[in-house]
């Protein structure tokens, strides 16, 4: 299995998930940085990230809600596109992620 990182994450960016992921599979697009993607071959689904979260965006992949399923794959596909930079540090959120 892996966790994924889900809609409520799109344009929020908090961050606070990378600082605790102890295999560091969190990746963020080098431009555009509004949206994390966990790589499913690296997550050990040790659930620490899913907490973190403010916006309750991180799910283990069979606990996804319906209407976010999409998400499984684009975690999948962003990764392996291989145009992502890993990210183990928090950074400011998205401009008016506090707001929404
Ligand atoms: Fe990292 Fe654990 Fe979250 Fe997977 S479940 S992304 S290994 S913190
Ligand atoms: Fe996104 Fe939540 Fe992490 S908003 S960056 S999944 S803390």
């Amino acid at each position: 299995m892996t966790h994924v990182v889900t809609g409520n994450c799109e344009n929020c960016v908090f961050t606070d998930c990378v600082e605790v992921c102890p295999v560091t599979c969190f990746y963020i697009p080098a431009e555009n940085a509004n949206m994390l993607y966990i790589n499913p071959d690296e997550c050990i689904d040790c659930r620490l990230c899913v907490d973190q979260c403010p916006v309750k965006a991180i799910y283990a992949e069979d606990d996804v809600p319906d209407d976010q399923k999409q998400w499984i794959e684009t975690n999948r596909e962003k990764c392996a596109a291989g145009d992502l930079v890993s990210i183990t540090e928090k950074r400011d959120p998205c401009p008016g992620a506090l707001e929404k």
